[in-house]
């Protein structure tokens, strides 16, 4: 590695995030592990062995192919792909335990006839008010009992998706309501999927009632929180940081122009620090004169254009800095914090962004209190 950007991955912070989200379920309730978009940037393998190690039975990921990347580096734990399957994927889905979502009758039908010999297990996807894939909770009952019938299915699970936990309640308490009516005439129609889940992050605290069988907590396994006002209800710490180096140190008169377009002019004699990371490296541009960075100690700004592969820093304020010290852009230092959900706030986006849109060429490392 000759560039010093990297992604700083805290796998205790993971362990001791699933705790206290453990902490915070009804006793019986399993936590599916979301490990999808490189499980939040911080690198789908690593984030499920140690999922694996802390007994976590089923991971989810978005696409076949992330279930693929797991299974070829030996995680064994069961994984749902939430989201479409081809038929041509359905054999390797039955010979590595990979369970696929159906989205209705048609594609269960679509599976059993791919899966030739095999049984494949499925969860049954419900649309209680997403309006993404699912079916219609009205039509729901009747499509699952008919996709019961088929040969090479097994039902094992049944879950749906919630719009707004976060920030709607009056929505999400329908949405668990239909989801509710489904599951209890599904089971009255005698079929018993032994994993029934509805909760997201913030589902966890706004779906009251019954508790299900698991919970989908992704970003709060990532230490932040779904919305500000959750913020205090689960005790997690952020599990990325973004941390680069000062590459060069420059004087710079007043008035002079900082990056392209000439967005920042010098109202003073300044000393501009370059650092190694831009756009390219999931750095939005739209935080060019808007972010901050800590720098020994001190908030100094990001002044000009973000480029694709550096940004300019205002350091006339810390006469200590100079090339090699160390930039941190997310995460904590000397004291300071800068969140992904401050940055997102800044770049008019959501933590997820932010987090899921670090670049590939940005390198993950990973520091684990426990080993
Ligand atoms: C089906 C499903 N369940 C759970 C999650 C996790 O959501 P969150 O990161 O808000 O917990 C996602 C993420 O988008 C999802 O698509």
């Amino acid at each position: 590695m000759y560039r010093p950007t990297v992604a700083q991955i805290d796998l205790a912070a993971i362990r001791g995030n699933l705790q206290a989200i453990r902490r915070c379920l009804a006793s019986g309730t399993e936590v599916i592990g979301i490990v999808k978009a490189d499980a939040y940037g911080h690198g789908a393998v690593r984030v499920a062995e140690v999922l694996e190690q802390e007994r976590i039975r089923l991971l989810a990921v978005a696409t076949p192919d992330e279930a693929v990347e797991l299974r070829e580096a030996g995680i064994a734990t069961e994984i749902l792909v939430l989201g479409h399957a081809p038929a041509d994927f359905v054999p390797y889905a039955i010979r590595h335990n990979v369970t696929l979502t159906t989205d209705g009758h048609a594609t269960a039908v679509m599976y059993a006839a791919a899966a030739e010999s095999g049984r494949l297990r499925v969860h049954y996807k419900v649309d209680t008010g997403m309006g993404r894939a699912g079916v219609l909770a009205d039509r729901a009952v009747e499509q699952i009992m008919e996709s019961a019938t088929l040969a090479n299915i097994d039902i094992v699970g049944l879950y749906s998706h919630l719009a707004s936990a976060e920030s709607d309640p009056d929505l999400t308490a329908m949405q668990a309501e239909r989801f509710a009516e489904v599951v209890r005439d599904v089971r009255a129609g005698g079929l018993h999927p032994a994993m029934v889940h509805l909760a997201n992050s913030a589902g966890i605290f706004s779906v009251h009632g019954s508790p299900l069988d698991g919970v989908r907590p992704g970003i709060l396994l990532y230490g932040l929180s779904p919305a500000a006002s959750l913020a205090q209800a689960c005790r997690v710490q952020p599990s990325l940081s973004l941390l680069t180096r000062l590459e060069v140190v420059k004087d710079l008169p007043c008035g002079h122009g900082i990056g392209y377009g000439r967005t920042f002019v010098t109202d003073r004699p300044t000393r501009m620090g370059l650092i190694p990371i831009g756009y390219a490296d999931g750095y939005p541009r739209s935080l060019s004169n808007r972010a901050s960075v800590i720098v020994h100690g001190r908030l100094v700004p990001v002044v000009g254009r973000v480029s694709m592969d550096v940004a300019a820093i205002d350091v006339t304020d810390v006469p200590a800095a100079t090339p090699g010290d160390l930039v941190t852009l997310i995460g904590q230092q000397d004291g300071l914090c800068i969140t992904a959900a401050e940055l997102a706030e800044l770049a008019g986006t959501i933590s997820y962004e932010i987090i899921t849109g670090i670049s590939k060429r940005v390198p993950r490392i990973y520091i684990d209190r426990q080993s």
